[in-house]
């Protein structure tokens, strides 16, 4: 599946205009990755471009939910197995466990896009706004964007092998490079 493939899947599945800027924020993030870590740019990126496929139409966490029925889609169009594994394995209760490093980074750079974006919203709804350590500072404000687990953020990151710091600054660069995308620019 090429990415403009992917992309077509992603428009036809996901009309909610925030999910689909967050699997572009995840496409840039996981490219960006892909380059530092001398992988398959096109691969990674198209990898987090899918990862939420399903999550409009079955947004229930769990067998016959997401992300279970979007690997069940993705399967049936002949995607490569490893690429089914790796979004089975950014929901911890899939029991995939994460063991490439592809893997490690669609779960590292999953749940950090979706808090930049909220930090990039109370900052004038601009990327350049927002930095490591505004990001930081708002990690330690429990009433902002509760939903979002930092445990979950910090174990991204290790489990990566990046510093937080590194990776919040990688991030931050990938959102920028698209931020007109996710009209944060
Ligand atoms: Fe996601």
């Amino acid at each position: 599946m090429t990415r403009d493939e992917a992309y077509a899947l992603v428009r036809e599945w996901v009309h909610n205009p925030n999910l689909r800027k967050h699997l572009l924020a995840v496409e840039a993030c996981m490219r960006a990755y892909a380059r530092r870590f001398g992988a398959d740019e096109e691969e990674w990126g198209t990898v987090g471009l899918l990862h939420d496929l399903d999550y409009e139409r079955h947004p229930h966490l769990g067998p016959g939910g997401h992300p279970f029925v979007g690997v069940e889609e993705l399967r049936r169009r002949g995607v490569p197995e490893h690429w089914c594994r790796a979004i089975l394995s950014h929901a911890d209760y899939s029991g995939v466990p994460r063991e490439t490093l592809m893997e490690r980074a669609l779960f590292a750079c999953d749940e950090i896009t979706g808090f930049v974006v909220a930090v990039a919203l109370v900052k004038g709804r601009s990327l350049r706004n927002v930095d490591v350590d505004s990001v930081k500072r708002k990690m330690r404000d429990k009433a902002f964007a509760r939903a979002v687990r930092r445990e979950d953020l910090l174990r991204g990151a290790e489990e990566l092998g990046v510093s937080f710091e590194e990776h919040v600054a990688a991030v931050l660069e990938a959102m920028r490079g698209i931020g007109e995308v996710l009209e944060l620019a």
